[in-house]
């Protein structure tokens, strides 16, 4: 899913940035530029990071259930 039009980056460019290590949001940003132009996608980012955060405490994937 384009998260951020301005650059063409995903959800999934985004998750990849926040794995790179340092300050999520900031990261994003350095690694695929997303958010860095109108900002119109930063609430969005945010959510992803928030999501991918929960998925990484708990080691599940989010948005997938886990196997029977
Ligand atoms: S849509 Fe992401 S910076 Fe414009």
């Amino acid at each position: 899913m384009i998260v951020c039009h301005c650059k063409g980056a995903t959800d999934r460019d985004i998750r990849r940035a926040a794995d790179g290590g340092g300050e999520a949001l900031s990261a994003v940003g350095r690694t695929c530029g997303a958010g860095v132009s109108c900002g119109s996608c930063l609430e969005t980012i945010r959510e992803v990071l928030r999501e991918h955060a929960r998925g990484s405490e708990t080691g599940r994937t989010p948005g997938k259930r886990p196997a029977a």
